[in-house]
């Protein structure tokens, strides 16, 4: 892998994410082969933020490798709840683990973790931006399931807004040939700028719909999220918004015989239990297919991997501040501004959101 840190797909080649996702496979094929191929390394998992699947399956993954676990789930039993900034953690976890999964509920947080990190991060998710892991076991699942990643048409139904997942799976299969988007969800919760600018970059075509019914039968792939009530301001706005959209059998008769529906979980009321015996229905084998995933990931980074803190980056546009309050620079004051010019607007490089 040319890359260090995985902190978003982004920036992992083709060749590179063809490699995990046919690893992934053989090591399914034949797990106890890989026992022990990272014996004698430490994994840190640092949860800020709940997690079930995230944190259960990395910490499976690398067990099942034979290496070993530290972390916490829970930051106020360490030294987060003294005080401690996210730099001062990262920079005394480095010195003990070998490789770092963090999850954190401000966005560009995991970016700014490998910053100050000795050993390789891992971004499991920040706060409402991104979660490429998630997108390798999405991609890996889709592989093995549909035969390929490309001329797909692809429905992501739900939280388009808040849903890192949604954000992170759209900017990697908008890389892949001829996929087209539909993106179902009330116009409130759609997609934020920097993902429609990336489809627009890849000249991917794609539309918008307030209609799940309408849309299913069109669709290829049907990916839906849980509305996700912590990033919203209000609970009468999270009301407003939960239980819209719906999957159920009568709308799965709508949908194409290979269909396949994918869910990163936890589920809340968007799929009724009656759709889960459909076999097209794949949320379950997902989180399978996550394991092996990351398991394939921790190999490949291990194998690569540098011991160094990165250069310190110069501080560009001084004094701009990001305007996203859940960007990382609203706590971590230390961190250097990191903008992008991008035409007549300054896109931050922690949260990819514009600065007004
Ligand atoms: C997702 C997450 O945390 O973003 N869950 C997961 O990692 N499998 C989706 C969610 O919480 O809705």
């Amino acid at each position: 892998m040319n890359i260090r840190d995985m902190i978003d797909l982004e920036n992992v080649s083709h060749e590179d994410l063809d490699e995990i996702i046919r690893l992934a496979g053989v090591i399914k094929e034949n797990p106890s082969y890989y026992t022990d191929h990272c014996h004698g390394n430490i994994m840190a998992t640092l949860f800020y933020e709940p997690s079930t699947r995230t944190q259960m399956s990395f910490q499976t993954a690398m067990l099942r490798l034979g290496g070993k676990l530290i972390g916490f789930d829970n930051p106020g039993n360490s030294s987060v709840s003294k005080g401690e900034s996210l730099k001062d953690t990262i920079r005394v976890v480095s010195n003990y683990a070998d490789i770092i999964v963090i999850r954190n509920a401000f966005e560009g947080a995991a970016l700014a973790a490998s910053m100050y990190s000795k050993c390789p991060v891992i971004n499991a998710g920040d706060g409402g931006h991104l979660h490429p892991t998630q997108t390798l076991t999405d991609l890996v699942t889709l592989s093995y399931e549909k035969g390929r990643l490309d001329h797909l048409v692809i429905g992501l139904c739900g939280d388009n807004k808040n849903g890192r997942t949604v954000h992170s799976l759209i900017k990697s299969l908008s890389k892949y040939e001829g996929n087209r988007f539909v993106m179902i969800s009330t116009p409130e919760l759609r997609v934020p700028q920097y993902v429609i600018d990336c489809l627009e970059e890849n000249g991917c075509e794609y539309s918008f719909s307030e209609s799940l019914e309408d849309s299913i039968a069109e669709l290829d792939v049907l990916y839906m999220t849980r509305i996700q009530r912590e990033r919203f301001a209000s609970q009468s706005e999270y009301e407003s918004q939960k239980g819209v959209f719906v999957l159920d059998e009568s709308k799965m008769k709508l949908a194409k015989p290979d269909l396949r529906v994918l869910h990163p979980l936890p589920r809340v009321d968007e799929i009724t239990v009656g759709v889960d015996d459909d076999p097209r229905a794949k949320y379950f084998d997902q989180t399978e297919y996550g394991m092996y995933a990351r398991m394939a990931l921790i190999i490949k980074m291990l194998e690569n991997r540098r011991f160094s803190v990165p250069k310190k980056l110069p501080d560009t546009h001084n004094h701009v501040k990001c305007t996203n309050m859940r960007c990382i620079t609203q706590t971590e004051e230390y961190l250097p501004k990191r903008f992008a010019q991008s035409g007549d607007s300054l896109i931050c490089g922690y949260c990819e959101h514009e600065a007004e």
